[in-house]
């Protein structure tokens, strides 16, 4: 597995503000959301292309363009939802599924209570859009999710790591043929003994669209 964090000031920046316990939720989504893209714009680094020709008004020009199948980008309800709009900026192509996982605050175990996403995953590429990677439960169980219907190349976006949540993945996804890719704006210190990042951000669904 490979973990890639993203070091650049404006990153830094924006994370800096969505950590502000100050920082209410509409400025927050706004900055989850650019930073987001910014993470994307790493993340999509090993998007698969063909090569195509165009013409210009002057001459034939070699490039490529995106492959098929489409990308698929997977956020995790409900805080994946604050990420959707900044990947698919940069991704419009992309198909979308979702997956509804929630973890038990007391045992902290991780459980799917909706999918929806094609059968057969086969051949595809996926962004998987979680914005706390805490103890790992939830992304590891998504990423097997994915795995187990076929697709061959994960990269996770979540906007702070815990090194807990890292070793965590490592451990349970240790053989999966696929490549997995953990792209993140920061690694943090440590877990609380409730789970959370510290110094983290709080609650990342609570602070993106309140307590419900
Ligand atoms: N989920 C969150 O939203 N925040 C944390 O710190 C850990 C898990």
């Amino acid at each position: 597995m490979r973990v890639h964090v993203v070091d650049h000031p404006l990153v830094s920046h924006k994370l800096t503000a969505l950590r502000d316990e100050r920082t209410e939720s509409p400025t927050f989504r706004l900055l989850a959301d650019e930073l987001v893209t910014l993470l994307a714009y790493e993340a999509t680094r090993d998007a698969r292309v063909e090569e195509v020709t165009v013409e210009t008004p002057v001459a034939p020009a070699h490039g490529v363009r995106l492959a098929a199948p489409k990308p698929l980008v997977v956020p995790i309800l409900r805080a994946g939802l604050g990420m959707l709009d900044g990947m698919v900026r940069l991704l419009p192509t992309a198909e979308v599924g979702f997956l509804g996982m929630v973890r038990d605050e007391d045992t902290l175990k991780a459980s799917t209570y909706a999918e929806r996403l094609p059968a057969d995953l086969s051949g595809r590429q996926c962004y998987v859009l979680d914005p706390m990677l805490a103890t790992g439960g939830t992304l590891a169980a998504a990423i097997r999710f994915l795995t187990d219907r076929g697709a061959d190349h994960i990269t996770a976006i979540c906007l702070l790591c815990a090194p807990e949540g890292i070793e965590r993945l490592e451990r349970e996804l240790d053989g999966l043929a696929a490549p997995i890719t953990v792209v993140t704006a920061a690694m943090d210190e440590k877990l609380n003994e409730k789970g959370y990042i510290v110094p983290g951000l709080g609650d990342a669904g609570d602070r993106l669209y309140g307590v419900v």
